[in-house]
Formats: structure tokens, C-alpha cells, sequence
């Protein structure tokens, strides 16, 4: 069987400077798989790179069988990948409910897309009850949680969250995992880039640790949150 994601030898560099040097990734159906490492270590190049924002020196991306490194970033999204960018990146003039429909551009199928819309506001109520506010007014947290519906919008089958953690409150961060959980349920395979490694490897069947550019541990979430070197160098242990 093909694994949904297949990332092997991807090397990607700014100019001279090499951000990701030759790493193999892979995400199976279904799968939770976290991306670990600290700030600098070349994750959301990864992400931003398998989504086709930026372009490979070297190496290839595979998504359900098929090469997408050098396809348009708008048809990798429409062949099912999509990607909740770092810092979230929504629309702050715009309404919560013009940011979720932002995420369905690709789609012509009305209806389909208020069934979206009204999943989304299942997942978080909140978005359905300030639908008509600004997304500026949000939290971080909601905003969080906006730029997440805004990606499933899409009907991805893997969704790929770059630190969808960053900034909130533990009890927002807990929000924001429960809820990848509950997606994972429902059938969305996801790739979570997080700072945050405890969080991330409980929630992770798989996970890849990533420093300077390169991968340098991968095993099971379980594995990763016993083995004693990740537990020095990212649960804070000593
Ligand atoms: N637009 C850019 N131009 C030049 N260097 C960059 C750019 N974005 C990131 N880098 C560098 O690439 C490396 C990896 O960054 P990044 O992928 O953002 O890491 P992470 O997401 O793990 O924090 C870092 O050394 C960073 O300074
Ligand atoms: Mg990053």
C-alpha cells in the first residue's frame, strides 16, 4: 500500500542558506503524525514546501501516490492537502463566515459548502455564534479555531496545522487538540507541526523529531515521549 503523504531526500534552501536538508517523511491514512522540533529547526519550511508555497532544490513529495512537487499550490489543495498556516493568517476585516468561505474557492458545489460552514460551527460553536463579526474581534485562540475551519473547508484528506498551539491558554491548547482528535474520528489525516512536544506525541501515533534542517529521531508518539533524549532536550526533563 502507498502511504497518503510521502516525503523522501527534500532538500529546500533560501538563496544559499539550507533550511531542510534531505529528509524522509511519511504519513499513512488516518494517521496522526507530529513534526517536533525547536524554533529555526526548518518545520513550516517542510509544511510550506509539501504544500507548494515554495520550491525544492532536491527531492520529492508524494500525495496519494502521485508526485505534486512542481503542481500549483491551488491544485494541491483541490487534490486534498490543506495546510493551516503558522501565525493563522486570517482575514481580520473580513467576517468569520467570508473567512470560512474563503477556504472553499476551489468549490462550486453550494449546497455542499453550507454543509461545510454549518460542520464547521459544530466543531466550534463559537465561530457560529459570532458568524457575522469581524475576525478581528476574535481571540487568538478563536482565531485559532478559524483558520483550522477555514482549512477544512476544503474537504481535505490531510490537513496539515503548523503550530496551531502557539500563544493560546492551556485551555485553549487542550480545545485545539481534543479537536484534531475528534478529526482524526471523523476521517481527516493530520500532519501537526508543534512546539509544544508534549502535546503533540500524546496526541501523535507517529512523530518525527527536526533539528537543523534534518530529521533526527522517528518512532511512535509513545516511544518519543519515553525516549530520554526528547525528554531532555523538548519536555524540559533533566
Ligand atoms: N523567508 C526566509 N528567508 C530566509 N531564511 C528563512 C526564511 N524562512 C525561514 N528561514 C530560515 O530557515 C530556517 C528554518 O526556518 P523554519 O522553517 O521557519 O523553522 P521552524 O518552523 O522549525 O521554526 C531558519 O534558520 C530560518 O531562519
Ligand atoms: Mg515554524
Amino acid at each position: 500500500m502507498t502511504a497518503l503523504l510521502e516525503v523522501s531526500g527534500l532538500r529546500v534552501a533560501y538563496g544559499k542558506i539550507e533550511a531542510v536538508k534531505g529528509i524522509d517523511l511519511v504519513v499513512e491514512e488516518g494517521e496522526v503524525v507530529s513534526l517536533i522540533g525547536v524554533n529555526g529547526a526548518g518545520k513550516t519550511t517542510t509544511l510550506r514546501t509539501i504544500s507548494g508555497l515554495l520550491t525544492p532544490v532536491a527531492g520529492e513529495v508524494r500525495f496519494k501516490g502521485q508526485r505534486i512537487n512542481g503542481v500549483p499550490a491551488h491544485m494541491i489543495v483541490e487534490r486534498g492537502l490543506a495546510h493551516s498556516p503558522e501565525g493563522r493568517h486570517i482575514f481580520p476585516v473580513m467576517t468569520i463566515e467570508e473567512n470560512l468561505l474563503l477556504g472553499a474557492f476551489i468549490r462550486r458545489d453550494g449546497p455542499a459548502i453550507q454543509k461545510d460552514i454549518a460542520r464547521a460551527y459544530e466543531l466550534f460553536p463559537v465561530l457560529g455564534e459570532r458568524r457575522k463579526q469581524r475576525a478581528g474581534t476574535l481571540s487568538g485562540g478563536e482565531q485559532q479555531m478559524l483558520a483550522m475551519g477555514r482549512a477544512l473547508m476544503c474537504q481535505p484528506t490531510l490537513l496539515m496545522l503548523d503550530e496551531p498551539s502557539m500563544g493560546l491558554s492551556p485551555i485553549m491548547m487542550q480545545k485545539i487538540m481534543t479537536t484534531v482528535k475528534e478529526l482524526q474520528e471523523r476521517g481527516t489525516t493530520i500532519l501537526l507541526v508543534e512546539q509544544n512536544a508534549q502535546a503533540a506525541l500524546r496526541l501523535a501515533q507517529r512523530g518525527y523529531v527536526m533539528e537543523t534542517g534534518k530529521i533526527v529521531l522517528h518512532d511512535t508518539g509513545a516511544a518519543l515521549l519515553a525516549n530520554d533524549d526528547v525528554r531532555k532536550a523538548y519536555l524540559g526533563e533533566d
